[in-house]
């Protein structure tokens, strides 16, 4: 049964729609130069499937506080580049000068706002009631200037802000190209029935990991939890694992608060401790040597950038042998050569199971494109935080918000 719009139901030629992007790209802080545009050309046939309408893109770029929060400027560039047309860079998102921009749009038109996490309404509104949400100056100021809301930031469905669930209160709301193909093709993971069900946890979003593998065990989604890259070293510590200062810190400084991330993690392996697996061995970044060790050489001044060669030969048999494996988050360091070879040899295991694969997450999609193996898998999500949430069966604020647009519209 039909629950939201796509762009194929409405004639937008000579329409103003506003559509969100999820364009959050690894960019080198130094530089300010993009590291991977795979999530910029995800929306490319999207914003192709516009091209007689008058089109403004909002996009965030990472969180306030990291070193890669940034302006969308080279967004602007590199969209300009894969879709060989103009796309503006607009130095706002709802000040006079921006308005003016976008009266001023003509048919076939794209323009790309600023990071709309520069602005406080977008942050301090943050899971609020949607309807004040659709309140906020933000939205009251931008949506009067269209016709249509697009909503294809899957990777972002999990964040209840303004730019997201805000616009749907006031415009008809349709799902994009993106948003459509997550939405199938991860419905087609979930709906199949097999018995082992495997997720591997890595990166660095340590405290969502963790609560999405208490979801995906208490639901029974996943049957088995692999852990690697950050997460792996927060369930070391919650087994009480001293793995030293060099990897507490580098840990401490992702999440907000260490100590109940190690209690959450605790709690699960008390409760699922034959389901979760944790590193056996790992390899520490000795000055920039690899150097390998099982955990009980442990602690090490050094920090622990991948897991080790007995973890990675047990973990692949594990993904070889499942009926299905999802992957959010690389399991190393891999933009180091010498650090990749965990991921590399797990994405590889992932590409040859006879299961249904999927990976996901930003820096996960540019560790495959590096190996050249995305096709391999049977769906790459742009999502990493939301393509969790969504396999674990929670309505994502931004997709709930699209099916009640569906209902409020459909007759109309
Ligand atoms: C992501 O990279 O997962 C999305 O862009 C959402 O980013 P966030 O976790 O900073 O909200």
């Amino acid at each position: 049964m039909k629950e939201f719009f796509t762009i194929d139901d409405f004639k937008l030629a000579g329409s103003a729609v506003l559509l969100r992007t999820d364009i959050n790209s690894p960019i080198d802080p130094t530089s300010g130069r993009i590291l991977n545009d795979a999530r910029i050309r995800r929306h490319v046939r999207t914003i192709n499937d516009l091209k007689d309408s008058k089109v403004v893109i909002l996009a965030h770029q990472s969180r306030p506080g990291r070193a890669d929060f940034t302006t969308t400027k080279p967004h602007a560039k590199r969209m300009s580049y894969l879709l060989r047309k103009r796309v503006k860079y607009v130095d706002g998102l709802y000040n006079s000068g921006t308005m003016k921009c976008i009266e001023s749009l003509s048919n076939g038109d794209v323009i790309l706002l600023e990071n709309v996490r520069f602005y406080a309404e977008e942050m301090v509104m943050k899971n609020q009631p949607v309807e004040k949400q659709g309140d906020t100056l933000f939205v009251r100021t931008l949506a009067p200037h269209f016709d249509y809301f697009i909503q294809d930031a899957f990777a972002a469905a999990h964040r209840s802000q303004p730019s997201m669930v805000g616009f749907p209160q006031v415009l008809p709301t349709m799902a994009g190209r993106v948003m459509e193909r997550e939405m199938t093709m991860l419905d087609h993971l979930l709906q199949s029935k097999l018995d082992s069900k495997i997720a591997i946890l890595g990166g660095l979003k340590v405290d969502d990991s963790i609560g999405i593998a208490g979801h995906f065990l208490d639901k029974k989604i996943m049957s088995n939890i692999l852990t690697t890259g950050a997460v792996a070293v927060v369930f070391l510590l919650a087994k009480g694992v001293d793995v030293g200062s060099g990897s507490v810190d580098i840990v401490a400084k992702e999440v907000d608060d260490l100590q109940v991330q190690i209690s959450r993690a605790k709690e699960l392996l008390e409760k699922y401790g034959d389901r979760i697996s944790i590193p056996t061995d790992v390899a520490v970044n000795a000055d920039g040597e690899r150097v390998g060790m099982p955990i009980e050489k442990l602690p090490s001044e050094y920090p622990i950038y991948d897991i080790g060669l007995d973890t990675l030969v047990e973990y692949s048999s594990q993904i070889e042998n499942a009926g299905a494996a999802v992957l959010n988050g690389p399991p190393g360091v891999f933009e180091i050569a010498d650090f990749s070879l965990g991921t590399k040899e797990i994405f590889k295991a992932l590409a040859n199971t006879s299961g249904f694969s999927v990976i996901g997450g930003g820096h996960t999609i540019a560790a495959a494109e590096e190996m050249g193996i995305v096709e391999k898998f049977d769906h790459v999500s742009t999502g990493g935080g939301a393509l969790i949430y969504y396999l674990c069966g929670e309505e994502l604020p931004a997709i709930r918000e699209i099916k009640k647009s569906y209902k409020k519209y459909c007759k109309a």
